[in-house]
């Protein structure tokens, strides 16, 4: 298949764009730096031609409702009214298992963004599948950097069943291959083997590669400043496709 990866540069999106590229498939790498920015369509329409499927893997850092509502939905209908007209067959857009529900977004202006995007996706008219991810380990490095103020680290309180990005990408590459021929729309849920806090993967972290972020960390401790519903799990998904690398297994070189 011809597949363009919007956001290719990024941590899944160059990922999927190996997994694809490694199963045979001619993927178009795009992102600003390569010349195609979803947010004024430059270069969409170019990026599009003859393509079977476009993934959006596309991201914006911020903390802020507005923000993330303006651009996840802005780039969302760009995407879908070019591959409209471009006659693509289904655009893949990987989000976040959760981040949709109202309790869990609630108090995280990113993730109603996500929700918002989620919904954009749904209503076009080219079939989408919507990918329910829970967290990936190389996360965290994000995660440390927002939440540490010198040797302070107050991460937020959050139960996940994370996953490594490189499994997840596999999985959602496998699902491209599985749903090409079907036209309605789809959600694929995707998870890791085990539910821990984002503490004790940070603290596993450390302990293994004596940093996170190139940080040391003093005092690491966490906190539910994002809301009692992510403190509980409401990031997990309880269905779906459960990856078996164990964060203890990826710090040690499992792939
Ligand atoms: N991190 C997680 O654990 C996790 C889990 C589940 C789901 N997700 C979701 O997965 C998606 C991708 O996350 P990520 O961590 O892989 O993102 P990332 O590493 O921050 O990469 C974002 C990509 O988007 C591109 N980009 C940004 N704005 C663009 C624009 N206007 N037009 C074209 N390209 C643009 C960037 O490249 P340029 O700067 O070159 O444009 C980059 O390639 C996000 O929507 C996120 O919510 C993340």
């Amino acid at each position: 298949m011809q597949i363009t990866v919007l956001g290719a540069t990024g941590t899944i999106g160059s990922r999927i764009a190996d997994q694809l590229e490694e199963r045979g498939h001619q993927v178009q790498r795009a992102s600003r730096s390569k010349g195609a920015d979803a947010w004024d369509r430059t270069g969409l329409e170019r990026a599009f031609n003859g393509d079977a499927v476009v993934v959006d893997c596309l991201n914006i850092e911020t903390i802020g409702a507005k923000k993330s509502r303006e651009f996840f939905t802005g780039t969302a209908k760009n995407i879908t009214h070019t591959a409209q007209s471009a006659g693509v067959s289904r655009i893949v857009c990987v989000s976040i298992a959760g981040a949709a529900d109202p309790k869990v977004n609630r108090w995280f202006g990113y993730y109603q963004g996500k929700a918002a995007q989620e919904q954009t996706y749904q209503q076009s008219a080219v079939p989408t599948t919507i990918v329910h991810s829970a967290q990936w380990f190389e996360l965290m490095d994000n995660v440390v950097r927002r939440a540490t103020l010198g040797p302070v680290t107050v991460l937020p309180t959050m139960k996940m069943a994370a996953l490594a990005a490189d499994r997840a990408a596999a999985i959602i590459a496998e699902d491209i291959e599985q749903s090409a021929e079907d036209a309605n729309d789809r959600t694929l849920a995707i998870r890791g083997p085990e539910e821990a806090t984002t503490l004790q993967i940070c603290r596993a972290i450390l302990a293994a590669r004596g940093s996170i972020d190139g940080r040391r960390p003093r005092v690491m401790t966490q906190a539910p400043y994002l809301g009692r519903a992510i403190a509980a799990g409401g990031l997990i998904p309880d269905h779906g496709v459960t990856d078996d690398l164990t964060v203890e297994q990826w710090l040690a070189g499992s792939t």
